[in-house]
């Protein structure tokens, strides 16, 4: 799977980097090209003629190669499909998700727009330090494989969580990266995240919890797998493929129908608000002293999903028996219940007309609005239902695309 493939492994200065000589041949074996880049401090620790010799490639250490027109960081990120980063410091961590480029390992990162993975190596303490810990929140919610440490005897004489993972799991995170990516490669997927901001006047709004973390989650995953992504949000995010941010339902509505020609699939994620203020006052509605009760009246917001589905019944009947039908695109709503889950799942699928409808319980805790973690049943507009346990969001946007792309 992973022949011909262009792995570039980031090497940083822990006492793990000596494994790192094991996972280059594990690499090569699977006839993988194979090129590194070292901070300074990984040569205390292993030598550059090793990884040279192991790689069959320049090993990259300098930032500034007075011999190479094209500048290193650029082309080291251009050419790889996936980039390692193993052992990873809390030195480099902490500088890769805060935008520090301060040497070529870290530069290199900043501008890699694939799949990265980083395997932490560190002291136990170190490990749970809070700031190393946000960092690490930092880098996974932006879509960085993180594989954690693993706990026991650290070369530093403690006992705790810091070894790096075991090089077997690096290799077959790698492998299952690259081959989830090859399959939405040449799909242009449509996703909208976040709740709906609704304006009241130039201060106020209506809005839900929705904090966007379910479809940012589909967006990463569609994108790890190759697609072309749009991501239609509320919530601002900075991601390495194509972010429109929107307020309003209005606006939504608008962003998605702009997309909708040339798009293989479109998956609203986000809490659309049912209702918007008839007015918005354009200063900030005062109080008087005699006001005890004001009254602000709602009106009925466009319903996105089932216009999307609309159209694309239309597309379809104005292209009967011609090659274009295939090119309307999947439509996949959501569905957030407090109760009755899949019976008002059911009803909602046949109503809005789409082709799936993932149901998940929004009176759940665990699960949900604002939380990492979701449980969903996958509804198909032939009837069949796929139920997927609770995991984490990143997990459950995958296993969604392994159910519509198979
Ligand atoms: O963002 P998170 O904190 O991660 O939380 C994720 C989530 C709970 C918001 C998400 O998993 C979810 O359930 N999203 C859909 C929320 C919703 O609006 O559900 P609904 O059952 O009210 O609407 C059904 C579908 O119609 C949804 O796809 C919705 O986007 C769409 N809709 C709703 C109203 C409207 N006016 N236009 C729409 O397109």
């Amino acid at each position: 799977m992973l022949s011909g493939k262009n792995i570039l492994i980031g090497i940083t200065g822990g006492i793990a980097a000596y494994k790192i000589c094991e996972l280059i041949r594990m690499y090569k074996r699977a006839n993988a090209n194979v090129r590194v880049v070292c901070t300074p401090n990984a040569l205390n620790f292993v030598t550059k003629l090793t990884l040279q010799n192991l790689s069959q490639n320049e090993v990259g250490i300098e930032e500034f190669n007075t011999d190479n027109y094209k500048p290193e960081h650029i082309s080291y990120a251009d050419e790889a499909d996936i980039m390692v980063i193993a052992p990873a410091t809390a030195n480099t961590i902490g500088k890769i998700a805060n935008g520090i480029c301060d040497n070529l390992l870290t530069s290199v990162a900043c501008a890699f727009k694939k799949p990265m993975i980083i395997c932490p190596a560190m002291n136990c303490g170190m490990w749970d330090n809070t700031f190393v810990q946000n960092n690490i929140s930092k880098l996974s919610e932006n879509g960085v494989y993180i594989l954690e440490p693993d706990e026991g005897f650290l070369a530093c004489g403690y006992n705790g969580k810091g070894r790096l993972c075991d090089l077997e799991k690096i290799f077959k995170q790698t492998e299952e990266i690259l081959n989830k990516e090859q399959k939405l490669f040449g799909k242009k997927i449509v996703i909208t995240a976040g709740g709906t901001i609704e304006q009241i006047d130039t201060v106020r709004y209506i809005s839900n919890y929705s904090s966007g973390k379910m479809g940012i989650a589909l967006a990463d995953a569609a994108y790890n797998m190759g697609a072309d992504v749009i991501l239609i949000s509320t919530v601002n995010t900075q991601k390495p493929y194509g972010v429109i941010s929107v307020k309003s339902a209005i606006d939504m509505q608008q962003a998605v129908e702009n997309e909708f020609d040339n798009t293989d699939c479109i998956i609203m994620a986000a809490a659309v608000a049912d209702f918007r203020a008839t007015e918005i006052a354009d200063y900030k509605m005062k109080k008087t002293d005699n006001t005890e009760t004001i009254t602000i009246e709602l009106v009925k917001n466009p319903d996105i999903l089932q216009s999307l589905c609309k159209k694309k019944k239309q597309v379809l009947v104005s292209s009967a028996g011609n090659e274009t039908l295939s090119k309307a695109p999947v439509i996949v709503g959501f569905c957030a219940e407090s109760e009755n889950l899949i019976n008002n799942a059911k009803d909602k699928i046949s109503k809005k007309g789409c082709d799936y409808l993932i149901a998940n319980d929004i009176s759940r805790k665990d699960i949900g609005f604002s939380s990492d973690y979701n449980e969903v049943s996958i509804l198909k507009k032939d009837g069949t239902i796929k139920h997927l346990e609770r995991a984490s969001k990143q997990e459950i946007a995958y296993k969604i695309f392994e159910e519509i792309y198979g």
